[in-house]
C-alpha cells in the first residue's frame, strides 16, 4: 500500500489522506517524532506489526467495546491539564477519496484523534495507537516527556499496550523506569532539537566556501549528522585495527556536522587531543553543539581549507578524510595535502564510496533514477572515488595500503533510506541541468511514495576504507 507524505510539515488537516498518512509516516516524514503504542508480539518487529494491526483493523467489524474504551482513553486526555482538542475526521471525505459510503468510511476509519497545543498528536486506533509531534519548532523537551509519559500510562492502562520508539528501535516503559525513560526520550529529543537548531542556524548562516558540491544546504548538516551515526561502528572497526591510540593527536579533515570526532575521541582518550577542520563555519558550530551535548571534551574544532592548511605539518599521528575526494574532485592534490600533516610513522585514513551496491529491494525506479543521476552529477567530480583510494595512498608513500569495504543493509523504516532525496535537494541546482523541474518533482514524488512502502528494505553504497602508515 503507498501512502504519501504530507505536503507540508503543518500539515494538520485530518480525515483519509491524513490518515493513510499516518500509516507509515516514520519511514518518510523527516520532520516528526513517531511513537507506537501495541502489544509486542514475540519475534516480530515492532514497527511489522504496526502495519499488519493496521490491516487488521481495517478488515474487522467495529467491535462497540473497543469504541468504548478509546472513548474512556480520550476523555481521560481530554481532562488532563494540557490542551487536547478532539479532532472532526472528515468521514464524508475519506468516502469520497475510497468510493465507498460515509457509513463504511466510519466503520473502517474508527480512530480518535487529539491534537495538544504543545504539538503532540495521539491517534487511537483498535489495537495500537500513534503518538506523534513535530520538531520544526523549538522543543521543550521536559514538557514533551512529560506529556508523552502521562498520555501513555493513561493509554497503557486500559490496554496494556507499551510505548515502542522506531527512532531508538525499543520500547520504553515510562512508567517502570523513569529514569531509562528520561534517558531514552533524551536521547532522542536531544537529536530532533540539534535537527531544528541545525536547520535555523543554517538558513540563516552565510556559507564560507562556495566550491563545496554541497554548501548551504540545511538538509546537509541533518545528512552528514545521520551518515556520521550510521558508519560509526566501521570507523570503530578500523581504528581497533590501527592499535591504541592512547595519548595521540588526530585530525578529522572536513569533518562535518560529526564525521569521525566521537570515534576519534574514544580513541585518543582523556590524554589525547583530536583536531576537527572544515571550511564551512556552520559544520563547525553544528559538531560543537554535538560535542558540547555529549560533553567531549578533548576536541578542537577550527577553520581550515584543506587546500591552504594553517595546521601545523607532521603534527598528527593520525590524519582521517572521509568523502571529501567524491564531492570535492582533487584527489591527488587533496592526499598530498593530509599527507603533509601526518608525523613521520603516522597513519593515513580514507574512507571514500563506491556507489554500486546503492539498491532497494524490492526495486525503487524512482529512488534509483535518482541516484543513477546523482552518480552522474558525481562522476563529473571524484566519482566512485573509494576504488582509486590504494593508488592515491601509493603515490603518497604508503607502500602497502590497507583496504577494505562494508555494505549496511538498511531494515525497512531506516531514516538513511531516504538519502538519494536528501541528495537531491543538496544537489537540485545540479540535477536541473539534466532534468526538468516537473521531472525532479515527480521523481521525488514517486520515490517518497517507493520508500514508504511497506517492508522495502536497501543496500547502502559500498564504503571503501584505505589506510596505510607513513615514514618519514
Ligand atoms: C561530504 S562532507 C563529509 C563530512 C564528514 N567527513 C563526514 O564524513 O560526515 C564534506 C565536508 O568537507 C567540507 N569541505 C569542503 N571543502 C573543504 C575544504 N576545502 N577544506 C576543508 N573542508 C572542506 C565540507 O564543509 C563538508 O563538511
Amino acid at each position: 500500500m503507498t501512502s504519501h507524505p504530507p505536503t507540508s510539515p503543518r500539515d494538520t488537516t485530518h480525515g483519509s489522506s491524513r490518515e493513510r498518512q499516518s500509516r507509515y509516516s516514520h519511514t518518510v516524514r523527516p520532520l516528526s517524532y513517531d511513537l507506537y503504542m501495541l502489544s509486542p508480539q514475540p519475534g516480530e518487529d515492532p514497527m511489522e506489526t504496526v502495519e499488519l494491526l493496521e490491516e487488521r483493523e481495517e478488515a474487522a467489524a467495529p467491535d462497540p467495546v473497543i469504541a468504548e474504551r478509546n472513548r474512556r482513553i480520550a476523555d481521560a486526555l481530554l481532562a488532563t491539564t494540557s490542551n487536547y482538542t478532539e479532532s472532526e475526521i472528515e468521514f464524508d471525505v475519506i468516502a469520497e477519496q475510497n468510493g465507498i459510503s460515509v457509513e463504511e468510511a466510519r466503520a473502517k476509519h474508527r480512530c480518535i484523534e487529539l491534537t495538544e497545543d504543545g504539538g503532540v498528536q495521539i491517534t487511537l486506533s483498535d489495537e495500537h495507537a500513534w503518538i506523534n509531534f513535530p520538531y520544526w519548532d523549538s522543543l521543550d523537551p521536559k514538557h514533551l516527556a512529560d506529556e508523552i509519559a502521562t498520555a501513555s500510562q493513561l493509554i497503557a492502562l486500559p490496554t496494556g499496550w507499551q510505548l515502542y520508539d522506531p527512532q531508538l528501535e525499543k520500547f520504553i516503559d515510562p512508567a517502570r523506569d523513569a529514569n531509562e525513560f528520561a534517558e531514552a526520550f533524551g536521547v532522542g529529543v536531544a537529536h530532533v532539537q540539534r535537527i531544528a537548531a541545525e536547520r535555523s542556524s543554517a538558513d540563516t548562516g552565510v556559507m564560507s566556501h562556495e566550491d563545496y558540491l554541497l554548501a548551504n544546504q540545511p538538509t546537509e548538516l541533518e545528512r552528514l549528522r545521520l551518515q556520521s551515526l550510521v558508519w560509526e561502528p566501521t570507523g570503530r572497526e578500523l581504528l581497533s585495527k590501527l592499535g591504541g591510540g592512547s595519548g595521540g593527536r588526530a585530525l578529522d579533515v572536513g569533518c562535518g556536522a560529526m564525521g569521525w570526532l566521537r570515534i576519534l575521541s574514544d580513541w585518543v582518550g582523556a590524554s589525547g587531543q583530536v583536531v576537527g577542520a572544515d571550511i564551512d563555519e556552520n559544520m563547525l558550530n553544528a559538531a560543537r553543539s554535538f560535542l558540547e551535548e555529549d560533553e567531549i571534551t578533548n576536541v578542537e574544532l577550527v577553520v581550515d581549507d584543506l587546500f591552504e592548511s594553517k595546521l601545523e605539518p607532521h603534527s598528527f599521528d593520525l590524519v582521517h578524510a572521509r568523502y571529501q575526494i567524491a564531492p570535492l574532485g582533487r584527489g591527488s592534490e587533496q592526499v598530498a595535502s593530509h599527507r603533509r600533516l601526518v608525523k613521520p610513522g603516522g597513519s593515513l585514513v580514507l574512507e571514500e564510496w563506491d556507489l554500486a551496491s546503492w539498491h532497494f529491494n524490492p526495486p525503487a525506479p524512482a529512488a534509483e533514477r535518482l541516484i543513477r543521476l546523482l552518480s552522474e552529477i558525481f562522476a563529473g567530480l571524484g566519482g566512485e572515488a573509494g576504488r582509486g583510494l590504494r593508488e592515491l595512498l601509493r603515490d603518497v608513500g604508503v607502500e602497502e595500503p590497507e583496504i577494505d569495504a562494508h555494505v549496511i543493509a538498511l531494515k525497512p523504516g531506516h531514516p538513511y533510506l531516504r538519502l538519494p532525496l536528501q541528495f537531491s535537494v543538496a544537489l537540485e541546482a545540479r540535477l536541473l541541468e539534466a532534468v526538468s523541474e516537473d521531472e525532479l518533482a515527480s521523481l521525488r514524488n514517486e520515490a517518497e511514495a517507493e520508500l514508504a512502502e511497506a517492508g522495502r528494505w536497501g543496500t547502502t553504497f559500498t564504503l571503501i576504507q584505505g589506510w596505510g602508515r607513513l615514514g618519514g
